[in-house]
């Protein structure tokens, strides 16, 4: 046993694991290796993550066997898992570099440390990439559903899987029809795809009314939300079909441009402009703020607080509503259109009337001037022949 207590750093799930002796063994390995809390980086749900002592540019990750890879490959050994990362998954996933420690319960692997992904980081060719190491997944036949962005990093410039602790049969995963975790994860992709955004702040509502296989069915697998080749993939997970989940991300790749405009011709397009147009101008006015949500997600995403399980927050709506809500903002469009037509129709009266006052009183004015010119002129003939009178 080793002499330091490591109950604050190991997963909360392990702690009674720890407490009664089942981790002696990893844990005076860690200590024999020298390796310290401070060396700590984070606890995940399946493995805890430290600097590699000495290691430079490395981490070392201790994970507990408990996870789906080896409850359905019980003849697998570690070296197995590491085969399959490296040979199977080559250029997908990233690479185990040495197995450091192996028991009944535990073992250790060294990874390079690298750059997770960054939600400003959801372009065009990224986005292709997640399409891709998924596609790859259902064409090896094994898969893990925790695609969360979290996951992910930047191996030389190119993004890779870090995280494949759940692996499992692609069958199986097939069969047990649970495809909306992926779909979600797949939309909080798109959404920041296409409109920078992550999808509770882009659409104003919660996460957790699209947790479930039936709810992402019933809302028409966010039609209203994004573009035909992307609602394909969402359609084709939930058909559980390998062969037609593989042809829908193949077609969602061609046509995945990252530009709104380039998705397709249909009505359904035109909506996603729209929304596109509307969260822009909304963008606008409260950029400060947002940009402060950004960060802040960011910053969850970066300092790679584990997430799994876990939905974000957000404000509760549904389509409905946004629909109730355009139809609002169309009448209110409408009232301000009236409100404006009548504010121009009073000016004009208003002028109209300025105008004939003025008409009134340059009418008035020449009259006044005639009578003026008259008097004066009658004046002047009298005076005129008053003087001529004189000067005669
Ligand atoms: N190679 C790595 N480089 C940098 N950070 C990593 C690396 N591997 C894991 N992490 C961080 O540790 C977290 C947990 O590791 P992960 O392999 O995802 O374990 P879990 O199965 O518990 O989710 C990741 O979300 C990420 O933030
Ligand atoms: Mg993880």
């Amino acid at each position: 046993m080793s002499s330091k207590d490591w109950t604050d750093i190991l997963p909360k799930k392990w702690v009674p694991l720890y407490q009664s002796g089942q981790m002696s063994g990893v844990c005076a390995f860690l200590d024999k290796m020298s390796f310290k809390k401070s060396d700590h980086i984070i606890s995940g749900s399946t493995c805890m993550v430290g600097n590699l002592p000495g290691g430079g540019e490395m981490v070392l990750k201790l994970v507990t066997k408990n996870i789906p890879f080896f409850t359905h490959f019980p003849d697998k050994s570690v070296e197995g898992f590491k085969t399959i990362i490296n040979q199977q998954f080559s250029g997908f996933f990233l690479p185990i570099h040495n197995v450091l420690y192996d028991d009944g319960s535990f073992f250790i692997y060294t990874q390079r440390k690298i750059k997770i992904l960054d939600y400003s980081e959801i372009d065009p060719k990224n986005f292709r990439q997640i399409l891709d190491i998924l596609k790859k997944m259902f064409t090896e036949r094994i898969i893990t559903p925790d695609i969360i962005s979290s996951n992910f990093g930047f191996l030389d410039g190119r993004l890779v899987l870090l995280d494949y602790h759940d692996l499992k049969p692609v069958e199986l995963y097939l069969k047990e029809k649970k495809w909306n975790k992926v779909v979600r994860c797949l939309m909080e992709f798109a959404s920041l795809l296409l409109y920078k955004k992550p999808f509770e702040q882009q659409f104003n509502e919660s996460f957790s009314s699209w947790r479930g296989e039936k709810e992402i069915a019933s809302r028409n697998y966010a039609a209203a939300y994004f573009p035909p080749h992307i609602t394909d993939v969402f359609k084709a997970m939930s058909s559980c079909d390998a062969r037609c989940i593989i042809d829908s991300i193949t077609k969602c790749q061609g046509a995945s441009s990252g530009a709104v405009s380039g998705t397709g011709t249909s009505q359904n397009n035109g909506d996603v402009k729209a929304r596109a147009g509307h969260a822009e101008n909304k963008d606008k006015h409260s950029r400060g703020k947002d940009a402060d949500v950004k960060f802040k997600s960011s910053r969850k995403e970066t300092d790679g607080r584990e997430t799994r399980g876990k939905e974000p927050r957000g404000n509760h709506g549904n389509e409905t509503r946004d629909k109730v809500r355009n139809t609002e903002s169309r009448s209110k469009d409408k009232v301000r259109e009236s409100k404006g037509k009548e504010v121009k129709d009073r000016e004009r009266e208003a002028k109209h009337k300025e105008v004939k006052v003025k008409v009134k009183e340059v009418k008035e004015d020449k009259g006044d001037k005639r009578k003026e010119k008259n008097q004066s002129g009658k004046r002047t003939s009298h005076g005129e022949r008053e003087s001529r009178k004189h000067r005669d």
